[in-house]
Formats: C-alpha cells, structure tokens, sequence
C-alpha cells in the first residue's frame, strides 16, 4: 500500500467504527455467545458460518476462511480500494479525512454535505408518507394505473408531491433545515423572494446510493404532455447525474448476482423488478460515464445493456459496450425487438419471453449494428462491411468465438474464411490484441495450505488466549509455537499488535491471515474467562509434546551407539521421561 495512514488516526477511526454494525449493513446478524453469526457474503451458503468479533473488532468465516477488520470487510463488500473504504468509514464515525483534518472548509463542507443527506431523507420520507394520503392520490393513481402494486411502491420509496407552490419546503423548514441548505440540496427553488418546491405534482423517484444516502430526486410528470416528462435534481454539493445509479442500493444488497441489467429510464428499473428481474439499474437520464460503469463493475461479473429498442436507444448502446469495455467491466447486449422498451417488452410479451432473449456478446452486437449501414446486396456493400467486421474481431481473442464470428461473416459476405482471417491478422499486424485492453479479473490465488503439525489445535488455542490480551505478560513465548505461520503471529502479538491488524495485514500471505484468523475465531466464552488456567494446560500439553519428540528422537538413535555414548543416552531418556511424568502429574 503506497500510503499509509498516520497510526494513531487509524486507530481511533477503529475505535470509532463499530464493525457489528458495519457489518450488520450488509448481513443480518444474531447474537451468540460473544460473537455475532450470519450468512457469509463472500462465499454461497445456507447455513450461517460467518463470524463477526467484537472483542477483537474482526471477522472471520468458518466456511471459507475470509478475515479481516472494518476496513477490509467494505474494501470487499464494496469492491473498494483501501482508502476509499477508510473513507467511508471515516465518514461514518464523523471522522474528516487525516490530511484534510486542518482545513477547515473540508470540514464545513462533510458537515454541510451531511445535513443535506439528511434534508433529503426528510425529504423523501415526506413524499413518500404524501403517496398514501388525499393529496397524493393522483401520484397513485398513476402508479397503479402502470401496473405497480403497493409491494414494489414502498420497496422503492417512490413518492408524491403536491400540487401546492411549497408544501415541502414549509415542512422541512418547520424541522429546522435553513432555506439555503434546501436551496442547495435542490428541493426549493428561490425566484423573487419566494421559496418554491422543485417538485409539484409528479411522481416521486428518490435516487439513493449504495450507502444508502438519498442523493436527489427524478420527478415524472402525470399528464401525458406535460414538459418535462422527467424533472431530476440538477447537480448538487452531493448529488451529480454523471456519477449516480438509479436503484444501486438494490443492487449492493443482493447476493451473488450473476449480471447487472443496464436500462434507460426509472420506470423500466421499477416495472421490470416488479415482473421479477433481478439487478436492474438505469443512469439518471444521461449517457453511461466512465465513473458509472467501474461502480457497476463492481457489484456483478457483468453488466447487461437493455436499453429501448429505438434508434437512440441502439445508438446508446454502441456508446455504452464503449465505456464498459473501455473500463474492462465484462458485457453484453440484451437487444429489445421492435422498438419496445424493457416494460413494454415485458408487459407485452411476459417475464419469460424476456428472460428467453440471448444476450449478445459486444462484437456480435456491433456487427448487427453495422449490417444496417451497409448494402449486402451489392459487392462493394459487402466487401466494406467484411473489413468494418475484421477490424471489431482483432479485439476478440478466444479463438472459438473467432471461428463463430468468421463463420457468419462467410455467409453473410461470402468472403472464405481463410481470407477474412487474414484481414482481421492485417488489422492486429504491429498491434498488441486487445486481449490487453480487457483485463482478466483479478483471482486471488488459494495457496495451499502447509501440512499442520501433531497438537496444532493446542497451538492454535493457546494463539487466541494470547490474543484476547488476559493472559500474565511473559507467560508465552514466541518459541513455544511450533508451526511456522503461529510462531510468527505469536510474535506479533507479542509485540504489541492487535489481533485486527494481523488479519488486515497486506503483508502477509492470504494463508497466513486465515491461519490468523482461524486461530483467533476458536475460542469459547468459558475459555475466556478463565484464560490464564486454559493457557497453562496448553503450555504444558505442547511441552510434553515437544519431550515425547525428543525423547522418540533419542530412543530411535540408541539403537546405533553402544558402551559408554548409550549409556549417557539412557540417562538423558531418563531425565526427559522423569520431566515429562511431572509434566503430566501436573495435570491431574
Ligand atoms: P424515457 O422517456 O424512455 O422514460 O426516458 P421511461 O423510462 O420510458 O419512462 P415512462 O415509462 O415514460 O414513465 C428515459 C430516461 O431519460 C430521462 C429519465 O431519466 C428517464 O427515466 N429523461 C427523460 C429525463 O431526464 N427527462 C425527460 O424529459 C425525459
Ligand atoms: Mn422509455
């Protein structure tokens, strides 16, 4: 890691953070004994093996070994680098950011953006309660007059707003927001000395991020011509469309999704989650940005584009397979037949039809895109559209989906094979493919763990007593671990390190981090209280495992001395084996 933080600001960020609660965001947990339990986030299970400490202010899962503190839980959950995740840490704990700690506009600023999450909150709570009462009948009506059933209205707090000139801005003042902070967050508009509502008379789209911070607002308007069919909250100090998903709180909180659905507008993301489409997301009204794209790639292996059906919608899509691949996110095309956006296609045709679409991999898609500019019914049509083609394939590197895409073009241009081939080799001749220009996910590799040595588990016990910080100073010692990895660990402890940062440790091997954390998981609260006591049979068990070595050793080697060298032999098996009896009558 190029920067570290000052330690004792981490250390009190750590302080600060409770990780029950940090983890509790993202996995329902339950208490026993000292520990908390829930369904591991990291692996696929049924069975709760998941372990949360706070004693020792890590986690630990049983099933698949993932360990670490805080920091490394939302740096995993959140697919975020490290100082990214302290960040959001930091601003949990209302902690500024330790180079930043001196200025002060830094920290009016976090305070400032603070109150107008909250404002917003308010906000949408506010339009959200106004959807279930008189004034907001038209906003419901409307909704259900689209097919949305009350279950999927409050799964997405959509809202309503009044027709009044300020009903909202009255309300949020009365609980204490300044007229400037609800100017700022774009909830009120100021023309003449007067403080109106953004929002009047529109169905409510609250826009919330993946920490669950309401950024701002989409707003449809009911009658069918009104200008503009969507109102969305122009930039803020917290809220910017170029950098905001629509419904990506969703997304953070299922499990294992296996593709992310890309569509245009708030009401397809609603509409086809109601049918029962996992993972759908929509930009806010702009084309996909760069900065959009990575935090999609983030939360599923791949993003899906199923953008309307019309010419802008395809022209869109073109431009996002640009950015996706552009940023290495894996993709594909769910292309939507005549024209139909995702609700009408499925509203039309139903959820099965929709989820019997093949979504097409990027060069399959842009060859369907370049057919249509093209004339294949005359040569030069085809010959132009053929090297258009071999140009997109020299990005395709797996070798069968080469021969799949050639064999079509052979058909569609009657070009052979051998040629085709040769125009997309001319086109990578003196290039790199661009094989490098999609980088393979990062795998973290498994080393294999090492062989664990006779009384491991002694070890390992007596590892965790040591590292819940109860037992007599200099009672253990660093060479009384015989395994490599827990000697090591011993001696970290020892020298003042906490079980958290070990588990956290980017120096360490990702096997040695989970030898940590296994070893510090295994304790029982009865262990704990009598700490001391359960060390010393540890002590003494792995002692008298190191004498019956020894002593093993040294029989074996008997049988090659003779005279004078056996007998002192036998006299130090003798001390060994007396030693060991005490060792053992100790333990009665
Ligand atoms: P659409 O016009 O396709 O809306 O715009 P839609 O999702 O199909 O909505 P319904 O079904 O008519 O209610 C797609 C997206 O473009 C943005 C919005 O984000 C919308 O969801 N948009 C559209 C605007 O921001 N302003 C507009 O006036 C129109
Ligand atoms: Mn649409």
């Amino acid at each position: 890691m190029a920067t570290r933080l000052p330690s004792a600001w981490k250390d009190e960020l750590l302080a600060r953070t409770d990780i029950v609660s940090v983890v509790s965001g993202y996995v329902t947990l339950k208490k026993d004994g000292r520990r908390y339990w829930g369904l591991c986030p990291f692996h696929n299970e049924k069975t709760p093996s998941f372990s949360v400490n706070p004693d020792m202010n890590m986690y630990y899962c049983f099933g698949c070994k993932a360990t670490g503190d805080a920091i490394r839980f939302v740096m995993e959950m959140e697919r975020a680098p490290f100082m990214d995740a302290v960040k959001i840490l930091a601003d949990r704990a209302h902690m500024s950011m330790p180079e930043l700690q001196d200025d002060p506009d830094y920290e009016r600023r976090r305070s400032q953006r603070e109150r107008l999450f909250a404002a917003n909150r308010d906000a949408a709570r506010y339009y959200h309660d106004t959807l279930w009462k008189p004034e907001g009948k038209a906003a419901l009506d409307y909704l259900h007059g689209r097919g949305l059933t009350d279950g999927v209205i409050r799964r997405f707090g959509l809202g309503a707003s009044t027709n009044q000139w300020d009903d909202l801005t009255k309300y949020l003042i009365d609980k204490g927001y300044s007229q400037e902070e609800l100017n700022l967050a774009g909830l009120t508009v100021v023309k003449e000395d007067s403080a109106y509502d953004m929002f009047r008379s529109r169905v409510i789209f609250p826009i919330i991020d993946q920490y669950n911070h309401v950024l701002g607002f989409g707003g449809r308007a009911m009658q069918k011509d009104a200008k503009p069919k969507y109102l969305n909250t122009a930039d803020t100090p917290v809220f910017n469309k170029r950098k905001g998903v629509y419904a990506i709180n969703l997304i953070r909180k299922s499990r294992d999704l296996k593709r992310i659905i890309l569509v245009e507008g708030y009401m397809d993301v609603v509409a086809i989650s109601q049918a029962g489409v996992t993972g759908a997301v929509a930009t806010l009204g702009t084309a996909l940005t760069n900065e959009q794209a990575r935090l999609l790639g983030r939360y599923a292996p791949e993003v899906y584009l199923c953008y309307d059906g019309d010419e802008a919608g395809q022209h869109a899509i073109e431009r996002g397979l640009d950015i996706l691949e552009a940023e290495g996110v894996p993709c594909r095309v769910i292309y939507l037949p005549d024209g139909l956006d995702p609700d009408e296609f499925i509203r039309q045709r139903g959820l099965a039809a929709f989820e019997d679409l093949q979504p097409m991999r990027p060069p399959a898609y842009r060859m369907q895109r370049l057919k249509l500019q093209y004339d294949l019914s005359s040569q030069d049509g085809r010959t132009e559209y053929a090297k258009k083609c071999a140009e997109l394939l020299r990005t395709v590197r797996d070798p069968v989906d080469l021969e799949n895409y050639l064999e079509s073009l052979t058909v569609q241009t009657g070009f052979s094979r051998d040629v085709l081939l040769a125009q997309v080799g001319a086109q990578t001749a003196g290039k790199d493919t661009a094989a490098a220009l999609l980088p393979q996910r990062e795998q973290p590799a498994r080393e294999r763990r090492a062989r664990r040595p006779d009384g491991y588990k002694t070890e390992q016990t007596l590892l965790s007593l040591l590292a819940t910080g109860r037992l007599p100073k200099d009672m253990v010692k660093e060479t009384d671990f015989h395994s490599e990895t827990l000697r090591l660990i011993a001696g970290r402890l020892i020298g003042g390190e906490t079980p958290d940062a070990i588990v956290s440790d980017e120096d360490l091997t990702d096997s040695e981090r989970q030898e940590a954390g296994e070893a510090f998981s295994l304790l029982t609260g009865a262990e704990i209280d009598n700490a001391a006591e359960v060390a010393g049979d540890c002590l003494r068990k792995m002692r008298i495992a190191h004498l019956q070595q020894e002593m093993n050793q040294l029989t074996e080697s008997l049988q090659t001395l003779d005279g004078e060298k056996k007998l002192q032999m036998l006299t130090e098996i003798q001390g060994l084996s007396k030693e060991l009896e005490q060792l053992k009558q100790q333990g009665r």
